[in-house]
This record gives structure tokens, sequence and C-alpha cells, in this order.
């Protein structure tokens, strides 16, 4: 990673109305992640000293969201949209302290890899003032085209400026710039509005930096790593070319995806090796899996730790706060929350275990609920290593079973259990001999 400091400026103003959203475009999530978190975590990666977020008016949201993910970032509200440079200048003072290398990059444009932006920073150490990251889009109208020369940059032309020879050239600006630090602002300020939008486009420091005897350099990026978001369907777009990113670098990493096209990954999803995941899973944030383990179908996971040989699901699901020891086993139609289960103990069937903590080798019988929820509070549940909970229990917290215990199927369990006992909470089964055909005898047939 490059040793000189980087400023980055983030232009995250965009209101996104073909989003037809309450929420601001940059906050809508891809693989478990706002795009501005995605932005921001890049050029984290990429080496970022310091970090400038434009926001629109009144948008405390994102700039929540921008101090959430980034504490010391700098954020700056453009009051009125006047173009990209506009919208840069907007971070003036952030400018106004020393940078080696300025970058400029859109919130919206979510799937840029740190590696782009260190190699698009690259030739500002070699003497370029600006560098600007080009791709071949299939179709490039709408984006301002890049106008070479040989290697050099001589001009950017936005779709609405440019000849007709200037359209038909398919190399296209990204909307990601570096600019060296020393010359940046000079550049910045005496961009004009002279154009067909009348607007400040940034683009329009690569001829103030020429004219100023300097050099401007384009380098390319894959088509996949600049796709904007502007729309729910572009949205849907990016979130599967990360998914599919993501799902390769789960099978590299050892992890068997029987159909990884049905498997949802977030970006901080951990899957170990020899993890054998079956089709139609969900991995929400926050989930590590261990080495060994096996996620049947139609599993959803968030905010889990699965510890090395677990086997969960089919139809799992596991809410935050799940942790599972070594070897635990999970089955059909069971939710856990905020529950530690320890290694070796089983949860087989159509079962919630919430607020617990479940000891090793302990046997959670079919249907057995924690009821840890009275209204107003929850409350916890303790069950020590090796108890048996008899199928269909209620166990109504706060409440504790102790270690080797017994509960017996259908118990109501209100009261604590010592180790070793065996708690009994049901009605007594009474049976009365002959009462049925009595009954027969005297009322006849039954009507069907
Ligand atoms: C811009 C580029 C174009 C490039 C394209 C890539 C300029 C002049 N043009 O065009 O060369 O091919 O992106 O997608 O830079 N923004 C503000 N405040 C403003 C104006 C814009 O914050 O006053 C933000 C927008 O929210 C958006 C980004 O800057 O995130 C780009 O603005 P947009 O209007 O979409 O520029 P394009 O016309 O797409
Ligand atoms: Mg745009």
């Amino acid at each position: 990673m490059s040793e000189r400091s980087l400023l980055v400026v983030v232009l995250a103003a965009g209101e996104g109305t073909r989003m037809a959203s309450r929420l601001p475009k940059v906050l809508h999530r891809i693989a478990g992640r706002s795009m501005l978190h995605h932005v921001l975590e890049t050029t984290r990666q990429a080496g970022a000293t310091r970090v400038a977020v434009v926001i629109g008016p009144d948008r405390e949201d994102v700039a929540a969201e921008a101090h959430r993910v980034r504490p010391d970032a700098q954020v700056f509200v453009q009051t009125e949209r006047l173009g990209t440079a506009h919208a840069v200048l907007a971070a003036r003072a952030a400018l106004e302290e020393p940078a080696d290398d300025v970058l400029v990059l859109y919130a919206d444009t979510p799937l840029l890899r740190p590696k782009t932006l260190e190699n698009l920073r690259a030739p500002l150490a070699d003497g370029a003032a600006v560098a600007v990251l080009g791709f071949r889009p299939a179709d490039p109208t709408g984006y301002g085209r890049l106008l070479t020369q040989g290697d050099a940059l001589v001009a950017i032309r936005e779709e609405k400026d440019a000849t007709p020879d200037e359209r038909r050239v398919n190399f296209c600006n990204a909307g990601v710039m570096a600019l060296r630090g020393r010359e940046a602002l000079s550049i910045l300020t005496r961009i004009g509005n002279a154009n067909a939008k009348g607007e400040y486009y940034l683009t329009d420091a690569v001829e103030i930096a020429r004219a100023d005897g300097l050099s401007a350099v384009a380098t390319e990026a894959e088509v996949d790593e600049v796709a904007g978001v502007n729309s729910r369907l572009q949205l849907a777009e990016a979130e599967a070319i990360l998914q599919g990113r993501l799902r390769r670098a789960a099978m590299a990493g050892g992890a068997t995806l029987v159909a990884p096209e049905t498997v949802f990954l977030s970006v901080d999803t951990r899957l170990g090796r020899d993890v054998l995941v079956e089709p139609n899973v969900v991995f929400g944030p926050g989930v590590t899996v261990e080495d060994d383990v096996v996620i049947h179908a139609f599993s959803h996971l968030e905010g889990a730790h699965l510890e090395r040989g677990v086997s969960i699901g089919p139809y799992a699901r596991l809410r935050p706060g799940t942790r599972l020891g070594e070897g635990v086993r999970i089955g059909n139609f069971v939710e856990t929350k905020a529950a530690l289960i320890d290694a070796g103990a089983k949860v087989n069937h159509l079962s919630y275990v919430g607020d617990a903590h479940v000891g090793a080798n302990a046997n959670v019988g079919a249907g057995t609920i924690t009821c840890n929820y009275d209204g107003f509070s929850k409350h916890r549940t303790e069950i020590g290593a090796g108890a048996f909970i008899g199928t269909n229990s209620s166990l109504v917290a706060p409440v504790s079973v102790g270690a080797g215990a017994y509960i017996g199927s259908g118990s109501v369990i209100t009261d604590d259990v010592p180790a070793d006992a065996l708690a009994l909470g049901r009605g007594r089964q009474a049976v009365k001999e002959g009462w049925a055909a009595a009954l027969r005898a005297a009322r006849g047939k039954p009507k069907v």
C-alpha cells in the first residue's frame, strides 16, 4: 500500500429519486451493508488517511451512517446541486489541509475494489496531476467520454457537450478521479460552468491541469466494478455481482456451495474449510462458521458463530447472539436467539431457544420453548450440562434446570430444577375404564 497520505472525498448527495424510496439512495444495502458503508470500507482498505463525505441538506441519516462506519469522517453539506466539482468543493475545508493524494468517488458506486483505487493513484506518485478511472460499457450513452492521445488523457467530454465523433468513443469516465493534493484545490476552484448543463463539472479538471502543463492519465477498470446504482433494478444487479464475488471467495476458501446461485452471503460472512452449504441458505451480517460445519437447505443465519463440526437445519433459523459449540446439532424448524449452546448439545426439532445457555451434551426435546418474554422484559433460561428436556416442554424464564436433570415431556417449568432431579409440571393423567363404551351405550350410534 502507498505511503502517501490520502484524502478521500465521497459524494453522497444523490437523492436517488428513481429508487422510489423514503431512504436516501446511498443507505440502501447490498450484501448486508449500505452502499456508503461499502465505499468507506473500500477506501479504508485502500489506505485513506482522511475521509470527507458530502451529503445533501437535511440528511442526518447519511451523516450518522458515515460516522458509524468511520467515526473520524468529516461531513459536509452541499446545499445546492450545482455539479460534481461544486459538490467536491463543499469539502473545501478538508481540501485545504495537506494530503499527498485526493481521491473523489461516488457513494452510489459500491463495487470498486481497493486494488483498483491503488492502481489509479499509482501515476500520481510518478508525476501525474490527475488520474481518471475509465471503463468500456456496452452502451456508452450518458457517460463522459475519455479523450486520449497515447497514454495521455486530453479531456473528458460530457455526453451533452460531445461532438458526434466524440460520442463514438466508448472509453468512459467511471466517476472516480485522483488528484495530486498539491494542485487539487487550485484546479478545482478554477472549474467554471460554461457547458450544456450549466454545471460545475469535475471532469474539467483534466483540461485545466493540462493547460497548467501538468499531465493527466486514465486507467481502466472492469465494467462490473464501476456499476452505479440509480434504481432498484441496478441495486439488484449490483447485489448479484457482489454475491458472485462472495460465493467465489467462499468456495476458493474451501467451502462447498452445492448450488452457489441460491446461497446469499454478507460481506462479513466467514466460512471455514470443508464447510458444506446446501441450497437456499441466507447468511445475514455477522456470521462466522468454523471448519467442517454442515448447513442444510433453507436455513437462515445472522449474528451467529458456529464452531467446528456443527450441523444445522434443514430450516434452521439462527438469530443474533447465537453461539454453537463444537458438534452441536440444531435440527429442522428450530429458532435460536442470544443462545449459548455448548459442545455436543442437541436441539433437533421444532424448538425456540432464546436468551438461554444450554450446557454441554444436553438434549432439548422436540417442541421445547424457552418462554423468555413476559410482555415487558426478557428473562434467561439456564439448562445444565447433560440435562434432558422432554418433548413439548415450556421453560418459563427466569428459570434454571440443573446439570443432568430430567424434565418430563409436556411440562411447564416455572421453578428451578436441581441437578440430577426429575421435574414434572403437567396435568396428571386420569383413566376411567369403560367410560367410552358406556357413553356409546347411552347415546346410541354417533352421527357421522
Ligand atoms: C458523471 C460524470 C461523467 C461520468 C458519470 C459516471 C461529471 C460532470 N460527469 O456524470 O463523466 O461518466 O458521472 O457515472 O462529473 N453529485 C452531487 N452534487 C451535484 C452533482 C452531482 O453530489 O451537484 C453527485 C451525484 O449524487 C452522483 C455523482 O455526483 O453521485 C455524479 O453526478 P451525476 O449527476 O449522476 O453525474 P453524471 O451526469 O452521471
Ligand atoms: Mg450519474
